[in-house]
C-alpha cells in the first residue's frame, strides 16, 4: 500500500495530455492502480486520474457511494440528511461501483449543459460551478482485461467527464463559465446550501 503525493494546479503534469497505456495487463499498471486506490481513499476523493499522481498515462478510477449519489441528487443535503430523507425512486441506480478505466473514451449523448459544483484534489480548498454534458456513454478497459461500457447521466456523467479531462490536461476551472462561483470551500456555507460542495473530489 502506498499513498502517493498529489500534483497541484500549476504542475506541468496536469496541463499535458497523458499517453495511452499500451499494455493494460502489465504488472506496473496493476501496481499503479492499487496505489491510486489507496491515495483516493486516503484523500478522500470520488475519483483520481493518473496524472494527478505524476504518472502521465490514461488511467482513471472513480467511485460514487449510494449515500453520496443520494446527497448529490438531493442537492444541498448533507450525506446524513440525505440518508434520513425518504427513499427516492431509482436512488440505487445512482451509485457508481468502484471503476477502473484504462484508455477511456467518452461520447456525448446529450450535450445540454448541466451546472453542478465540483472540487478537485489538485485544486485544494476551492469549489466552483461547472457546466457538463448531461448524458454520455463511455468505454475503457480494466487492468484485468474487462471491457467497461456504460451510459451515464447527472453526477455519474460529471465525475467521468472531470476525470477524463485530467487525461487531456484540463482542470475544472478551465471548464467554468462563471468564475464568480469559484470559491474556497471554507466559505461555501455562505452561498451554497449546507453540506454541498464540502466534499472534494478527484
Ligand atoms: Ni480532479
Amino acid at each position: 500500500m502506498a499513498i502517493l503525493k498529489i500534483a497541484r494546479m500549476g504542475h506541468p503534469v496536469l496541463g499535458r495530455p497523458a499517453r495511452p497505456v499500451i499494455y493494460p495487463a502489465a504488472p506496473a499498471i496493476a501496481h499503479l492502480i492499487q496505489d491510486m486506490l489507496d491515495t483516493m481513499i486516503d484523500a478522500p476523493g470520488t475519483g483520481l486520474a493518473a496524472p494527478q499522481v505524476f504518472v502521465p498515462l490514461r488511467v482513471v478510477i472513480f467511485f460514487v457511494s449510494r449515500q453520496r449519489a443520494r446527497a448529490e441528487e438531493q442537492a444541498g443535503l448533507s450525506e446524513a440528511e440525505a440518508e434520513a430523507a425518504p427513499e427516492t425512486e431509482g436512488a440505487d441506480d445512482l451509485e457508481v461501483p468502484l471503476t477502473v478505466l484504462i484508455n477511456p473514451v467518452i461520447e456525448v449523448l446529450d450535450a445540454t449543459p448541466q451546472v453542478g459544483v465540483e472540487g478537485c484534489l489538485s485544486v485544494p480548498g476551492l469549489m466552483g460551478q461547472v457546466p457538463r454534458a448531461r448524458r454520455i456513454s463511455y468505454r475503457g478497459i480494466t487492468h484485468e482485461g474487462e471491457i467497461i461500457e456504460r451510459e451515464a447521466e447527472g453526477f455519474h456523467a460529471r465525475v467521468v467527464q472531470h476525470e477524463c479531462d485530467h487525461l487531456d490536461g484540463i482542470l475544472y476551472p478551465q471548464r467554468m463559465t462563471d468564475m464568480s462561483t469559484l470559491k474556497f470551500s471554507s466559505e461555501l456555507g455562505k452561498s451554497y446550501p449546507e453540506g454541498d460542495g464540502l466534499r472534494e473530489f478527484s
